[in-house]
């Protein structure tokens, strides 16, 4: 596992980014798992600009998305799809047909499940970003006595409601359950990008970078992936290094 040492938040943005676009520059037809949240979007702001300057090319580029919330249709702001196009795709080239998220509106979870299965089979994810949430989850796989290897239907766990809640007007809006790629699905991608900033992110980097691998802490099978980089600042790091 490598650890960059960021000096803050914009730092942390600028190395992600530098990353991806290696990535992009290296391999142009790459799939690109990618995530929502607080600390990506700082990274799409520098990809954006990175592509702007001509820097990079988004033409060939599949985008898989970590999760989307149940109930939310692609139209509402709070969804991830409507967040992807907000904070990314809406600014670079890239083709819409190799954009895939979720559909937070399937009436079948199983078949919606299923799907997003064969998306992850049939286009391997070259690199993941990931973020990590305050009780260790990444994409929507919440602390449990066990985990999923593949996409599935989840109950949002209390802490991560609480977290997302700043997003929405109040708390009784956060979606109570979200599709997630699952564990073997991430483990499987070929290079994983976590990003954190922030104090708050401290103890929890700390227990998934050098505590037990337990299912209570999802981001801390990371450390059985050969090819994981962390990107955090000093803050998020203080317990790490
Ligand atoms: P954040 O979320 O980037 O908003 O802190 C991370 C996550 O929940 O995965």
């Amino acid at each position: 596992m490598k650890i960059y040492k960021a000096r803050d938040y914009d730092h942390v943005s600028q190395i992600a980014a530098n990353i991806l676009a290696a990535q992009i520059i290296l391999k142009p037809d790459s799939v690109l798992g990618l995530a929502t949240g607080g600390t990506p979007v700082g990274t799409y702001k520098q990809l954006i600009e990175k592509y702007k300057n001509g820097d990079i090319c988004f033409s060939q580029v599949t985008a898989i998305n970590l999760d989307e919330y149940c109930g939310l249709d692609s139209d509402n702001d709070q969804s991830y799809a409507y967040f992807m196009r907000d904070n990314l795709f809406n600014y670079i080239n890239i083709n819409f047909y190799y954009v895939n998220i979720p559909n937070g509106m399937a009436k079948d979870a199983k078949a919606e499940c299923e799907r997003y299965n064969e998306v992850i089979a049939k286009n391997p994810i070259d690199i993941q970003l990931l973020g990590i949430g305050p009780n260790g989850h990444i994409g929507f796989n919440e602390p449990a006595s066990e985990l999923s290897a593949t996409s599935h239907h989840v109950e949002l766990a209390p802490a991560t409601i609480e977290a997302n809640k700043r997003f929405f007007e109040n708390e009784e809006q956060v979606p109570r359950t979200a599709y997630t790629m699952g564990m073997g699905q991430i483990m499987h991608a070929q290079k994983i990008l976590l990003v954190a900033s922030g104090a708050g992110k401290a103890d929890i980097l700390c227990q998934a970078l050098k505590g037990p691998i337990t299912t209570r802490v999802p981001a801390s099978f990371l450390q059985m992936h050969g090819d994981v980089v962390v990107v955090a600042d000093e803050a998020a790091l203080r317990k790490v290094l």
